[in-house]
């Protein structure tokens, strides 16, 4: 029986993982959940699940729960805030933490799973996308397993497992080119926020949803990739293919490529990261090749998609470049989703930050946080002008 804190509950990773932990009952158990605002569901998960420890944002909210609790027969710690956040990452039961909180929030309790030396199942990419080098540093010093749970990086991680870190040449990431991937740059400026939450294949939360819509979701994913599997930045390279059948795939030197291929549901890359190293079987939908018919692959338009060349800049620009570039995602996506930007300016956005930020050399989380608060600030201060 492994036992769970899953960090991100009530987002769609988090349910998605509890659905995992539903269908298997026999190996997987809940010690802990943090969430933010969903009280309504998070209460659900405990009355289900009866994890000994919750955390959520705030002290309101932890009342809120609380409440809702009321006459249901369990016994739950409730904490919040920063503090709460990181007992749940660090829960002594916890053989497994879920780090599936969206956006920079998630790096705090990432990185102190990391450094208790739990084994860490990653969504947040965003804590790499930061401070990959610090958190990568923490998982050697303490031994920390990060397991990816991003379907591409699994399938990476999958295929690795055939023919090692020494034999690889590349990776090539897969995309699905988002819901706009056919539609010309010239309509860009009237896409509204209901058109961009339309992705094609992947049902997911909203800040990943518009993500993948600009294609800085696979810009995220490549400065992920270099992360977990310690890859120089000409190693990751990006494809486009529709179907999202291929997760993604490895090139060795000597010229085999390998992919993994499955059906378009989070569940699969995440009963793997639970699982892992063990396989067994599952009742999740069965992949038909026969009704996929066809399995396509395009070039990205990089004109159309400058936040894919954002990303790549910020990696190579390395140091604090893409916590800044992270910042002025999450920032302008917000923006964007508020009505205050339209979709072609949240290229822009994050283009300008990076230009107004020269990379410093990463020294700790705390200067990273600050610098992070730094551009949401200056961010938020233009836009209220
Ligand atoms: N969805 C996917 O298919 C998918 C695939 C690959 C990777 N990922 C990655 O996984 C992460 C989660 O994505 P998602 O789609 O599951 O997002 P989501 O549906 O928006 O869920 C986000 C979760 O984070 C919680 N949260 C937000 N801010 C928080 C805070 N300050 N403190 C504590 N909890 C907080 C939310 O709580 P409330 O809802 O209660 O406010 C919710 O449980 C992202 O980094 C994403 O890139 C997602």
């Amino acid at each position: 029986m492994k036992r769970l804190a899953i960090l991100g509950s009530t987002g769609s990773i988090g349910t998605s993982t509890l659905a995992v932990v539903e269908s298997h009952p026999e190996e997987f158990a809940v010690v802990a959940l943090a969430a933010g605002a969903n009280m309504d569901r998070l209460a659900q998960q405990v009355r289900v699940f009866r994890p000994s420890f919750v955390s959520v944002t705030s002290e309101a909210a932890a009342r809120a729960l609380r409440e809702r609790l009321d006459g249901a027969a369990v016994r739950v710690e409730i904490a919040w805030g920063t503090p709460g956040l990181v007992r749940a990452a660090t829960h002594h039961e916890a053989d497994l933490v879920v780090s599936a909180i969206v956006g920079g929030a998630g790096l705090v309790p990432t990185l102190a799973a990391v450094r208790a030396g739990k084994t860490v199942a990653l969504a947040n990419k965003e804590s790499l996308v930061m401070a990959g080098e610090l958190v990568m540093a923490a998982a050697r010093a303490t031994g920390a397993r990060i397991l990816p749970v991003d379907s591409e990086h699994s399938a990476v991680f999958q295929c690795l497992v055939s023919g090692g870190r020494e034999g690889l040449r590349r990776v090539v990431l897969t995309a699905s080119g988002g819901p706009f991937r056919s539609t010309p740059r010239s309509e860009f400026p009237r896409i509204t926020p209901a058109q961009a939450l339309r992705h094609p294949t992947w049902n997911m939360g909203r800040k990943i949803t518009i993500d993948s819509a600009t294609l800085m979701n696979k810009g995220l994913e490549v400065i992920e990739a270099r992360w977990l599997f310690d890859l120089d930045v000409t190693q990751v390279d990006v494809i486009v293919h529709p179907q999202s059948i291929i997760h993604s795939l490895v090139e060795f030197v000597d010229g085999s490529i390998l992919a993994q291929l499955g059906i378009t549901d989070m569940r699969l890359p995440i009963l793997y990261a639970l699982r892992h190293p063990e396989r067994g079987p599952s009742a999740l939908p069965r992949l038909k090749l026969e009704e996929v018919a066809s399995l396509t692959f395009e070039p990205v338009d990089r004109e159309k998609f400058p936040c894919l060349t954002y990303a790549y800049r910020a990696l190579e620009g390395g140091g604090t470049l893409p916590a800044v570039l992270n910042a002025a995602n999450e920032v302008a996506v917000h923006q964007f989703l508020e009505g205050a930007i339209r979709f072609d300016q949240i290229a822009d956005v994050i283009a300008r930050t990076l230009d107004a930020h020269p990379t410093r050399p990463l020294t700790s989380v705390e200067d990273l946080l600050e610098l992070d608060r730094g551009v949401r600030r200056s961010l938020n201060a233009v836009a209220a002008r």
